[in-house]
């Protein structure tokens, strides 16, 4: 929305544009310390100055005032926020790169002021730390790379589906993952894209032209029992609607209008898309729950909801991507102080019975 808008102030130029998103995203981000009474030009002036001290002075914030000030109230009855977390959505969120499969050095050269993540899988994950706008380069429009946060390529590797399986992106949106499982796929196999959401799957398929991926059908898809295919599938992701809690440092926006009640309703969506979604594992296939929300009721709740309907389904170990070594849990939370990306959870599935 900020972007449109700024797209559409045709005076102005490139680095002012920049400036003003800083701005507002820094009046949310600080929104909790503003004297909501005050001129908005004060209130702006002071939530800049506030981002400036936390950037060169983080430990002049105490743990406590974060915790009462940076998120709404009633986040502590969904969640138990830690002072690690908090902090981290205090400050600026990086901007993660993921080049097509194989490229991610040739993209590294060629955008310059990239690293590498990674060594393997890791190696095609790219954190940006330039001032150009990616949107423009040569690179973005050959399709060679997709801007995708760092905790959203995870959720592709943690899929890892094969060249010549049958997925389903049950809830593609405008396909960032489903760009990643056709990449994982070396555009082999089918893919299936639904949403409930036309335009979303229009953009999906502007992108899929761009990053060359043909392996796919996109549907509609409500969230309700009837499923777009009778397809059988090896693997379904369901990437659901949520709070979006975990975006909280991206879309420092979202912690004031959003609800308790709204992290409720969500709940219940999710359990009955993963419910009406699982119908389409065949036996000895996997699902996939991602949700970029950190709420109990979101998260651990809906796996027990889940698994209480659908006893046909075990859940597997899950393993984080993104720290070699690490031990395997029954549900993977992605945390942004620790991955620098969007908070996650993640549960896998398999098809155990009929
Ligand atoms: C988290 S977003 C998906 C993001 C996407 N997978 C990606 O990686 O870019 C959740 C998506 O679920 C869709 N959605 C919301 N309610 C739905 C429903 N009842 N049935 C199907 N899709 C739904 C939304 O339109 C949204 O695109």
């Amino acid at each position: 929305m900020l972007r449109m808008e700024l797209k559409a102030q045709r005076s102005l130029s490139r680095d002012a544009g920049a400036q003003v998103s800083k701005l507002v995203f820094s009046y949310f981000r600080w929104l909790g310390w503003l004297d909501r009474g005050s001129p908005v030009r004060e209130r702006i002036n002071h939530a800049w100055d506030l981002a400036e001290r936390f950037a060169a002075q983080p430990e002049s914030f105490t743990d406590a005032e974060l915790l009462a000030r940076a998120v709404p109230d009633w986040l502590a009855t969904v969640m138990e926020p830690s002072a690690d977390w908090v902090r981290a959505l205090q400050g600026e969120p990086r901007l993660w790169l993921r080049a097509h499969r194989g490229q991610g050095r040739v993209v590294a050269e060629n955008l310059g002021d990239c690293h590498i993540r990674g060594a393997g899988l890791l190696a095609d994950t790219l954190e940006y730390v330039g001032r150009s706008d990616l949107f423009r380069t040569g690179a973005f429009h050959e399709g060679a790379f997709e801007l995708q946060d760092v905790n959203s390529q995870a959720v592709g590797f943690i899929c890892n589906p094969r060249p010549g399986e049958k997925w389903w992106d049950a809830c593609a949106g405008e396909g960032g993952k489903t760009l990643h499982l056709a990449d994982l796929m070396e555009n082999q196999g089918l893919l299936w894209a639904s949403d409930r959401t036309p335009w979303r799957l229009t953009k999906l398929k502007r992108r899929a032209a761009r990053a060359r991926v043909f392996n796919y059908r996109a549907t509609p898809w409500d969230g309700g029992p009837r499923l777009p295919t009778k397809t059988q599938f090896d693997g379904v992701l369901v990437d659901a609607p949520c709070s979006g809690i975990g975006t909280w440092q991206r879309n420092p926006h979202a912690r004031w209008t959003i609800t308790a009640q709204d992290v409720k309703e969500l709940s219940e969506v999710q359990t009955r898309l993963l419910v009406n979604a699982a119908v389409g594992v065949k036996p000895g296939g996997r699902l996939v729950y991602a949700a970029c929300t950190l709420a109990r009721s979101e998260t651990a709740g809906v796996v027990a909801a889940f698994e209480e309907r659908c006893p046909q389904f075990t859940r597997e170990p899950v393993c984080d991507p993104l720290t070699s070594g690490a031990a395997p849990c029954d549900l993977l939370y992605l945390w942004p102080q620790e991955t620098g990306g969007n908070g996650m959870c993640v549960a896998v599935w398999r098809r155990t019975a009929g």
